[in-house]
């Protein structure tokens, strides 16, 4: 049985947000989630909250975005690897309006299935950072209509929302407007990704319903460890980690290698984090390591990092890109897999030599004079609407 860590007090820096007394959003949290295991197939499931069980592994869409060229090529070739991935249990998909064509071809497999509630779509919303200052109710409600039209449903299974510019007022529109969609039956739970601790606990404390949040997590990137995974235990937030292989970077491929002189923005975004850690030798003397414990248990370099971040506690599921290729029954066999005391204690003594990359979640990436945000493009929802 998986459950959630007892909670800890954190404290957050620089805190000048304060709720006012009384809250302002009307919606109370759905029931307190108290994580529980539930067996519904051959992959593990987790409860996000009653009633309501993803699978631990959930199967990433950005890959096949054009823009991104790592996924399978044609859509049949997606849809074959999509049935694969649910027949063996892996039924929640993550996508987001930004990721072009993701939520189409969701639908598309959704409305293909026998029981189209047998799978889990996350989605996101994502406002153009441009016009960020312009959000209004219509743009946002337009917004949602567009992502439920895509994906042919009622209702949003997890709809994940980020905010650009903190220094843009419009938060608090966003969020009331949500849980407005929410409590009409448009979104049945609500999340963000990529939020700082500050204005998540800011929105939660105001009494916001959200339940998860998605950041970059990894062996590689645990700034989340700073803050976030403290808030997330006392507030009941679930995290969902992106970025648990560093984009292909913690797998054997990169292994006594050098650094590769091509990379898509993928590898690039994350190639950055390995500069912030100490550089290509320390990405080297982390998979030695990885390698060795992977050799123990006759497995992979990914699968010791993808569970060492299922491991975590305040990771309810892990967020896995779809690759060039299926991997169903190796996320089958990362389910079995067991860390040992040993591979803890040999992990846990490595990462203590390892830098953690500066500031809160997301911090480099806003950080508009810095390298990490030259490569994140910030005006895909528009931009998406295109013919
Ligand atoms: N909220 C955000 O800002 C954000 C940002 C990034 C990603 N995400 C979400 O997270 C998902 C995952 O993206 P990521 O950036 O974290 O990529 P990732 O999962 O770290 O890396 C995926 C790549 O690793 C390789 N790989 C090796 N072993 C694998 C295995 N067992 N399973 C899957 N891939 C394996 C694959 O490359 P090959 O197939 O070429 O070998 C694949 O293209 C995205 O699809 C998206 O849904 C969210």
């Amino acid at each position: 049985m998986w459950t959630s860590p007892a909670p800890t007090r954190i404290v957050v820096p620089d805190l000048e947000l304060r709720a006012p007394a009384s809250r302002r959003f009307a919606t109370a949290r759905p029931p307190s989630s108290h994580y529980r295991l539930v067996s519904v197939s051959d992959a593990d499931h987790v409860e996000l909250v009653p009633d309501y069980a993803i699978s631990r592994v959930i199967n990433g869409c950005w890959q096949l975005t054009p823009d991104h060229g790592g996924g399978p090529g044609s859509e049949n070739e997606i849809l074959r690897t999509f049935a694969e991935l649910v027949d063996h249990g892996f039924t929640t998909f993550d996508c987001a309006d930004i990721y072009a064509g993701s939520e189409e071809i969701l639908g598309k497999f959704r409305r293909s299935l026998p029981d189209p509630h047998s799978i889990q779509i996350h989605t996101k919303l994502v406002p153009n950072k441009a016009s960020l200052h312009e959000l209004n109710d219509r743009k946002i409600d337009a917004a949602l209509n567009r992502s439920l039209q895509k994906l042919g449903v009622d209702q949003i299974d997890l709809l994940q929302y980020h905010w650009w510019d903190y220094d843009v007022p419009g938060i608090d529109r966003l969020t009331r407007r949500l849980l407005h969609a929410q409590n009409a039956g448009k979104i049945r739970l609500l999340g963000v990704t990529n939020f700082n601790t500050k204005h998540l606990q800011y929105l939660l404390d105001d009494g916001a319903s959200i339940v998860t949040m998605q950041a970059q997590y990894s062996l590689l990137d645990r700034r989340p460890e700073r803050y976030m995974t403290g808030c997330c235990a006392e507030k009941n937030i679930s995290l969902l980690p992106y970025g648990v292989l560093a984009g292909g970077f913690l797998t054997d491929r990169y292994l006594g290698r050098a650094s590769p002189a091509t990379m898509n923005r993928s590898l690039q975004k994350y190639r950055l984090i390995i500069d912030e850690v100490g550089g290509w030798s320390a990405l080297q003397h982390l998979l030695e390591l990885l390698s060795g414990i992977a050799t123990k248990h006759d497995t992979t370099v990914d699968a010791i990092a993808a569970r060492w971040a299922l491991d975590q506690p305040a990771v309810a599921a892990i967020i896995l890109g779809i690759g060039s290729r299926s991997r169903a029954q190796q996320n089958v066999a990362l389910d079995h897999l067991q860390l040992d005391d040993e591979d803890r204690q040999s992990i846990a003594a490595h990462l203590e030599t390892q830098a953690i990359p500066p500031g809160d979640m997301y911090d480099l990436e806003r950080d508009t004079d810095g390298p990490h945000t030259k490569i994140i493009k910030v005006n895909l929802q528009d931009a998406n609407e295109r013919p």
